[in-house]
């Protein structure tokens, strides 16, 4: 079955090469382009360059070239349509299973059973297991809530699921696949997944895709996760989605949280529209998805310093697909898990109500650590402000210029010119043309029209022959 241009079309747009390659690449800005070490032939110093511009990839040492489609042939080892599954899935297209070739269909059903097989095989394991039983009641964890999320316990025991599914008639190669077994450097296989509490992670059909694994004690890694494979691709997916579509009382908000035991806390006291991340900053492909189902979001990470970070990240992703963002903040360091078992559903919904609008959040962290009667700190202020800023609509900028005055105490317009002297210094510090875009949009904090009228009356305030020739052809009224 052919597969139409406009499709493959559209999964190469949605697909920036630069953001796939990097996903296996390490590049570096170089100009226009991105350079980076050729994945393609061994080199210790780059010759393999991105476009950005023209969506192609070029190696100068072994001559590999090609686009986004090609890229993912070549590194993954798949073919032209494998590739685009693939790249459809990464953005959340739906591929159509008319082009999916029979054979991969089969193999992909199967490889889904097999997940529901293990993941009743860690839901039961965890019925016959003290131990772990008692590591979710000690977490507050119901047995409704157990069922619901279906997790599970995975056997203190290198070789337990192994054994199992042999036993079942699967085939070493599929269980691998799936990455439920690990081959050892003797060539020996061994369950990845050992002595956890187990989480399955379903796709937004509900659908079982992979397994977090977490650790019953503080040992390292906290949490083990399923790699990617055919069924599972990390980022693309919303742990706790497919309950809250379920659900349907969701009114096109959610809340997006960081952690497995975030996500199912909150649903387990009533909060239904709750999903997590884990752990990753939030990619534009998980915004899509999304953006099917929501209108409003409300994140709620850590209060940590990464959090904060992966916090901002996410904030722009989110903006830039269209979603109206808020920012939750849980007070005293602690996560979402920890406040509501803590303090309650009513609490936490008063921190929902509290939720910042995006810009307000990043004005008010903005002003973390700022003292307003120090010059030396109201330009540094000026500088975030300004950064912050430079992207609303003139409309928006107006709102805020007033907010930060009152907040500050600083006149209207002095912001307007800490503003603009500080972008023409970073104008002269960046005349690099790589730049000027992005200048050029800062500098249109203050319009231009404002800009020309106080270089006119600086000009006739200072000379007298320009004060003659200013007023004979401008009328007072002209001025705003
Ligand atoms: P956190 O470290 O914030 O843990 O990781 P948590 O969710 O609060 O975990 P608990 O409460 O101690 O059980 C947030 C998420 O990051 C991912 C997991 O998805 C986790 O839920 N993560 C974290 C990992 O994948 N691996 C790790 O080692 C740690
Ligand atoms: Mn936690």
């Amino acid at each position: 079955m052919a597969i139409s241009e406009e499709l493959i079309q559209q999964i190469k747009e949605e697909n920036d090469i630069v953001d796939v390659i990097s996903e296996s690449v390490r590049l570096k800005k170089a100009g226009r382009n991105y350079t980076g070490l050729c994945p393609f032939h061994n080199e210790k110093t780059p010759s393999f360059s991105v476009s950005s511009d023209k969506q192609i990839y070029k190696c100068f040492g072994c001559g590999e070239a090609g686009n986004v489609i090609t890229f993912v042939m070549k590194n993954k080892n798949l073919n032209f349509v494998e590739a685009l599954e693939y790249l459809a899935n990464r953005v959340n297209i739906e591929f159509a299973q008319t082009y999916e070739d029979k054979q991969n269909k089969n193999k992909k059903d199967l490889l889904y059973k097999l997940n529901v097989d293990v993941a009743k095989f860690f839901f039961n394991n965890l019925l016959n297991n003290k131990k772990a039983n008692e590591y979710f009641s000690g977490r507050g964890i119901t047995q409704g809530t157990i069922k619901k999320f279906g997790l599970g316990y995975s056997l203190d025991n290198w070789r337990g699921l192994l054994t199992y599914l042999k036993r079942k008639g699967y085939k070493e190669e599929q269980i691998l696949e799936n990455g439920l077994i690990i081959k050892s450097e003797k060539g020996n296989y061994y369950d990845r997944f050992r002595n956890r509490v187990m989480f399955p992670v379903f796709d937004y059909k509900g659908k079982v895709i992979g397994f977090g694994g977490r650790v019953l004690d503080d040992s390292k890694p906290k949490y083990l996760n399923s790699p990617d494979g055919p069924l599972f691709i990390k980022g693309t997916h919303l742990y706790g989605l497919n309950f809250v579509i379920k659900n349907n009382s969701f009114n096109r908000t959610f809340i997006i949280v960081e952690g497995y035991m975030d996500c199912i806390a909150l649903h387990q006291y009533g909060i239904t529209n709750a999903v997590a991340s884990l752990g990753t900053a939030l990619t534009a492909s998980q915004a899509k998805l999304l953006k099917r189902y929501a209108d409003r979001v409300i994140i709620s990470y850590d209060a940590d310093l990464a959090g904060q970070m992966a916090t901002l990240r996410g904030l722009d992703i989110l903006r830039k697909t269209g979603l109206e963002v808020r920012v939750l903040t849980v007070p005293k360091g602690k996560d979402p898990d920890e406040f509501i078992r803590s303090n309650g559903v009513d609490a936490f919904n008063k921190l929902i109500d509290e939720a910042l609008p995006l810009i307000d959040y990043r004005l008010r962290k903005a002003k973390e650590g700022i003292d307003f009667n120090q010059s030396s700190m109201l330009i540094k202020y000026a500088k975030r402000v300004t950064e912050i800023l430079a992207e609303l609509n003139p409309i928006e900028k107006d709102v805020y210029v007033k907010k930060i005055s009152e907040d500050t105490g600083i006149r209207e317009q002095a912001v307007y010119d800490l503003l603009g002297r500080e972008l023409t210094k970073n104008f002269s510090e960046n005349r690099d043309m790589n730049n000027v875009e992005v200048i050029g949009h800062k500098l249109y904090i203050e319009p231009a029209y404002m800009k020309a009228e106080r270089a006119l009356l600086k000009i006739m305030s200072t000379i007298d022959e320009y004060y003659e020739s200013i007023v004979n052809n401008i009328e007072s009224s002209g001025f705003i």
